[in-house]
């Protein structure tokens, strides 16, 4: 298996007896996950994706990629939560958070329509001055009022960049494969589309069309992204909590919920895993997060947290939060230390040896120093930070998540209150149709 589980580290405070406890429920949630017998249950596309996906759009995806990076300096992609999260999480897990500064053969990636703020907007156009430019508008319901508001904008910059049949070619719509403004839209204009499928939610969509597109624009090898999940749909099915790491993973996290922890830390020691988790908090948080249960996920990526949030987890954390750290075994591109005349920084005794080596020793030794001081720590480790690996994680964690929303007794693929705040932001922008709210809010903000 490419990807093991270690709970060890956590034994005194979720021991072994805990989780064979646990583990008829865990072994239940699986089997209602995979039998589709649970709330949710026309959601769950995402499972058999792998093997399934639609292999004519796959190399639609593939040959669209080709013509941006033949046509764009810069790829515009539009879109949020489970609409972006993904894409840009895989790029900078297999690639580099530096990405864009260090692509030579590739397009940018500049990603938008992701909040409502005018200056990251305005940012963006100016990148794209003098810059040939492409378009993926990612929406299922083509009205998210976000990525709509950046739409309208890029989608002006290509009509008057270029002719009409040219502009055309420079959008790409990943949308609903039926209905939706901007299906709508995308069949009146001509535009390439690709679609989200209606059994497969935004947070479970990265691979899919939804994530697939930009993924590939930045030169990773969406074939071992597919293989990795693949594998992992394959490998992550016994019953058998000691021979199967997500179904284990599932049923830990949970114990350390019902012993009162509130929040799940996921920890990297690459900052190129920051997008990761962001990913991985929306999966879970959005997943689980409801009827008043579900722990809050969090991240940090280490060292560099330990300097600032370190003394807070050291010291404060035991009875608020677990860690769960994702980590990998060799790395890619290593850098060795070399002996420094004077050794002026007393780092001598580190000459020769390979950057990782330390980051690795400081990951250990923060392991012990956390454990100690109550906070357990769960490890996920993976062989290394590549394209098939990073399709293992994406599986362990999507199904990890499915299992453990039922373990905890919650639909894992509704999000019923990410609709409250855009029904006041319509309301309080008088949004016809909303005109009866508006009042009443305005006086509870006293405006
Ligand atoms: O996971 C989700 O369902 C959300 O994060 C959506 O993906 C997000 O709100 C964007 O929705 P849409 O794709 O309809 O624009």
């Amino acid at each position: 298996m490419s990807v093991k589980f270690n709970a060890t580290y956590s034994e005194s405070i979720v021991s072994a007896s805990d989780i064979n406890n646990i583990a008829p429920k865990a072994v239940d949630a699986m089997k209602t996950l995979m039998s589709a017998t649970g709330e949710g249950n026309d959601f769950l596309g995402w499972i058999n994706l792998p093997r399934d996906y639609d292999k004519e759009e796959f190399s639609r995806i593939k040959k669209s990629a080709e013509f941006i990076k033949n046509n764009a300096d810069v790829l515009i992609v539009i879109g949020i939560g489970g609409s972006y999260l993904g894409a840009r999480a895989v790029i900078e897990a297999c690639k580099s958070a530096n990405y864009n500064l260090l692509a030579k053969d590739t397009p940018q990636i500049l990603f938008i329509g992701n909040s409502i703020s005018p200056s990251s907007l305005n940012d963006i156009v100016s990148l794209c001055e003098g810059k040939d430019v492409c378009v993926n508008v990612i929406s299922k319901s083509g009205t998210t009022t976000e990525p709509a508001i950046a739409f309208r904008v890029f989608r002006e910059l290509i009509n008057s960049k270029y002719s009409p049949e040219e502009a055309k070619k420079r959008i790409f719509c990943t949308t609903d494969a039926n209905k939706g403004t901007l299906k709508e839209l995308a069949d009146k204009e001509g535009y390439e589309t690709f679609v989200v499928p209606d059994d497969v939610g935004g947070r479970f969509s990265v691979l899919t069309a939804v994530g697939l597109l930009p993924i590939a624009v930045a030169g990773i090898d969406i074939d071992a992204l597919m293989n990795g999940a693949f594998d992992a749909m394959n490998e992550l099915c016994s019953e058998n909590l000691d021979e199967n790491p997500c179904l284990k993973y599932a049923a830990v996290r949970n114990c350390f919920y019902n012993k009162g922890k509130k929040l799940e830390c996921f920890v990297s020691y690459e900052p190129d895993m920051a997008m990761f988790n962001e990913w991985l908090k929306q999966l879970f948080g959005e997943s689980e997060g409801k009827d008043g249960k579900g722990l809050f996920p969090v991240s940090c990526v280490f060292s560099t947290d330990l300097h600032s949030l370190g003394q807070y987890i050291q010291e404060s954390g035991g009875e608020l939060m677990f860690e769960t750290v994702v980590s990998f075994k060799n790395c890619l591109n290593d850098y060795v230390i070399e002996e420094q005349e004077g050794n002026i920084d007393g780092l001598n005794f580190l000459a020769g040896e390979k950057m990782s080596l330390v980051n690795d020793k400081a990951r250990l030794g923060t392991l012990l120093a956390h454990t100690n001081g109550g906070v357990g720590n769960l490890i996920v480790e993976a062989e290394k930070k590549a394209e098939y690996e990073i399709g293992y994680l994406i599986y362990f964690f999507e199904k990890a998540c499915a299992i453990s929303g039922y373990i905890l007794g919650v639909n894992p693929f509704n999000q019923p209150g990410v609709e409250k705040y855009k029904k006041n932001m319509f309301a309080l922008l008088g949004k016809p149709g909303y005109e009866s709210e508006k009042e009443n809010l305005e006086k509870q903000l006293g405006l």
